[in-house]
């Protein structure tokens, strides 16, 4: 096997795994997310993270090898740090704790970004076009998933701006309100502060 093939099959086992991983992380981060089109969207990225971990298997075929997973040490860690985000966001507003739930995800898909994109490099290089077109595909969904977290984020910011400011302006209040604005915890500390100021 050449040095090229050899290294496009070691970077696909790591995406495998890493694949693999997501599909039992995504439902974590769906129910943990307040807003709902970041549950959506993550429902959504689940079913194509399913998607891509068959593509792979698919794009072994293309290469003529059997599909090895390796682990991958890079998602763990991506994912060990979305699950802190997600057990420090039970103490914070709903509107911030989306927001580091979606900066945990992004940086995932920019690792999915990269990896699929030295991949689809190395497979064109290497003149495997069929392996290349299903690597590109997986490629253009992790993309999009990247751009409508960016999407639904704006909001999320510009709203938590004018929260900060003091200003009582609900840029989105539909949604907001069917996702719960405020955590439990976090409405209970605003009653109590509340409750002492009047006292
Ligand atoms: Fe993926
Ligand atoms: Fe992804």
């Amino acid at each position: 096997m050449s040095q090229l093939k050899e290294l496009l099959t070691e970077e696909m086992s790591g995406l495998l795994d890493a694949e693999t991983q997501l599909t039992e992380a995504l439902p974590k981060m769906a129910e943990a997310a307040h807003h709902p089109k970041l549950k959506e969207a993550f429902e959504k990225h689940l079913i194509q993270t399913q998607g891509h971990v068959e593509r792979l298997r698919e794009a072994f075929q293309a290469l003529g090898e059997e599909p090895e997973s390796e682990p991958c040490k890079a998602m763990q860690g991506l994912i060990e740090e979305g699950q802190t985000i997600i057990q420090d966001g039970a103490e914070k507003e709903a509107l911030a704790a989306d927001l580091a739930l979606i900066a945990a995800a992004q940086k995932i898909e920019h690792y999915e970004i990269a990896s699929y994109g030295t991949v689809r490099g190395l497979a064109r290089q290497v003149g495997l076009y069929d392996c290349a077109r299903l690597l590109s595909r997986t490629l253009g969904e992790e993309e999009s998933a990247d751009f409508l977290l960016t999407a639904i984020s704006d909001p999320i910011v510009q709203q938590l701006a004018l929260d900060d400011m003091g200003a009582q302006v609900n840029l989105d209040k539909g949604e907001l309100d069917k996702g719960e604005r405020r955590t439990p915890s976090s409405s209970a500390r605003k009653t109590s502060k509340a409750q002492r100021g009047a006292a």
